[in-house]
C-alpha cells in the first residue's frame, strides 16, 4: 500500500510552524549578545576559522548524503504494477566506500582541530605583555593585576594589541571564563590554575561571561573587557595604583558619614576592602591577614568602574544624585534609576542567593551617604 509522506495540509502546517518558531527563537540570540563570529582578536579569529572549516566539511557531507537519499527516494519509488524489488544482502564495495569516506572527512576535521589548538597561543603584540590573575567568585569576577599591584572587579581593562596572559583561579566551585569576541572558553577549576593567552585588535568594550553552571546566579556572572589605547591603559594603571588613602580624605559631609558606615554600622568592611581604610595594601588587611578572606569585591577605586554585581546593574553617578530631602537628610534623587541604590537597598531582591547579606536593611539616608562615599573613590 502506498503511504503519502505528509497526509494533508495539517502535517505541512505543523512542519511550517515548527520552522518559523525555531527561526524566531534563533533570531532572539542577536543584538546585544556577543557573537563568536564577530571576532576582535587573533585567538577568537583562529577559533572562528576552525568553525568555518568544520562547517564546510559538514556541509559537503550533508549535501552528498541528503542528495543520494533524495535521489534514491524519487528514482526508486514504488509505481503502480511494479514487481517486488530484488532482495540483496551486503555489498562489499559500498561498505568499503562508506567506511573510508567518513574516515577521510573526520581525519580532516581532526587535523584542522589539532593544528588550531597548538597554534592558538602563537600570537604576538606590540606592547609589553600583561599578566592578570582572574578569580571566579560566586558570582562575580576579580581581576588581580599582581605585577602592577592592584585588584579590581567586574571590569578587566587591557591595552590594545598586547598579549594578555591570564591565570584562572577559583576558591569555590568550577566556573568557565569566556570572552566570545576575544577568546574561547576555559574552565576555572578550584585547586588547578588554568592559563590562557589572548589579544584584542580593536579598542572597545567586550562582554565576557561565565559559561559553566556554578549555582543560582550563574547567568548573572558577567564581566566587561575594556580594551584601551596603550596610553589610556597606562594612566588607568597609575590611578589604580594610588591607594584611596593617598587620595584626599572625603571632605563632603555625606561621604564622610558614608565612610563611617562602611567601617561601622553598615557592616561593609566584613566583606569588602578599601586600601588605606580597612586594607593595608591590595592583598592584606590592616592586621596583615590575607585580603582574599574578604568575600566581596575590593572597592578601593569603585568610583572608576561602571559595573555592579556581575553585570546585573550599572553604576553611573549621573543617575545617583544625592540631594537634601524634605527632612533635611540626604537622599538619592531618582532611587529607581540608580543601580547602586537598588543594590544597597535590596541586594537579595536584585540577585537572590548572593553573598551580600546586610546585617540590617539600610535606610535611604544611609544609602545616600554610602553612595556619596563610593562615588568619591575614583
Ligand atoms: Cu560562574 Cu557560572
Amino acid at each position: 500500500m502506498r503511504m503519502p509522506l505528509f497526509r494533508g495540509m495539517k502535517r505541512w502546517g505543523v512542519l511550517l510552524s515548527a520552522l518559523i518558531l525555531s527561526s524566531l527563537l534563533l533570531a532572539a540570540c542577536g543584538e546585544s549578545s556577543p557573537s563568536v563570529l564577530n571576532t576582535q582578536g587573533p585567538v577568537a579569529a583562529k577559533e572562528a576559522g576552525l568553525f568555518w572549516f568544520i562547517l564546510v566539511v559538514a556541509t559537503i557531507v550533508f549535501v552528498i548524503v541528503e542528495g543520494i537519499l533524495i535521489y534514491s527516494i524519487i528514482r526508486f519509488r514504488e509505481r503502480p504494477g511494479m514487481p517486488a524489488p530484488r532482495q540483496v544482502h551486503g555489498n562489499t564495495n559500498l561498505e568499503i566506500i562508506w567506511t573510508i569516506a567518513p574516515s577521510i572527512f573526520l581525519f580532516a576535521v581532526l587535523i584542522g582541530t589539532i593544528y588550531t589548538m597548538f597554534n592558538l597561543s602563537n600570537i604576538s603584540g606590540t606592547g609589553r605583555p600583561v599578566t592578570v590573575q582572574v578569580v571566579g567568585h560566586q558570582w562575580w569576577w576579580e581581576f588581580n593585576y599582581q605585577n602592577e599591584g592592584f585588584v579590581t572587579a567586574d571590569e578587566m581593562r587591557i591595552p590594545v594589541d598586547t598579549v594578555i596572559n591570564v591565570s584562572l583561579q577559583s576558591t569555590n566551585v568550577i566556573h568557565s571564563f569566556w570572552i566570545p569576541q576575544l577568546t574561547g572558553k576555559t574552565d576555572v577549576v578550584p585547586g588547578h590554575n588554568n592559563t590562557k593567552v589572548f589579544k584584542a585588535d580593536t579598542i572597545g568594550t567586550y562582554r565576557g561571561l561565565c559559561t559553566e553552571y556554578c549555582g543560582l546566579q550563574h547567568a548573572h556572572m558577567n564581566f566587561f573587557v575594556i580594551v584601551m589605547s596603550q596610553d589610556g591603559y597606562n594612566s588607568w594603571v597609575t590611578a589604580q595604583q594610588q591607594a584611596a588613602a593617598k587620595a584626599p580624605a572625603p571632605t563632603d559631609a555625606n561621604a564622610k558619614a558614608g565612610q563611617q558606615l562602611f567601617l561601622g554600622a553598615g557592616g561593609c568592611q566584613g566583606c569588602h576592602g578599601i586600601v588605606g581604610v580597612n586594607l593595608k595594601d591590595y592583598n592584606h588587611l590592616n592586621g596583615g591577614a590575607s585580603a582574599s578572606l574578604l568575600v566581596g569585591p575590593n572597592l578601593t577605586h569603585f568610583g572608576s568602574r561602571t559595573t555592579i554585581a556581575g553585570g546585573v546593574l550599572t553604576w553611573d553617578p549621573a543617575t545617583c544624585q544625592v540631594v537634601t530631602g524634605s527632612d533635611g537628610k540626604p537622599i538619592i534623587q531618582n532611587q529607581q534609576q540608580c543601580g547602586l541604590y537598588q543594590w544597597l537597598h535590596d541586594p537579595q531582591g536584585v540577585k537572590p542567593g548572593n553573598d551580600m547579606k546586610l546585617p540590617s536593611p539600610l535606610t535611604d539616608t544611609q544609602i545616600a551617604q554610602l553612595v556619596a562615599y563610593l562615588e568619591s573613590l575614583t
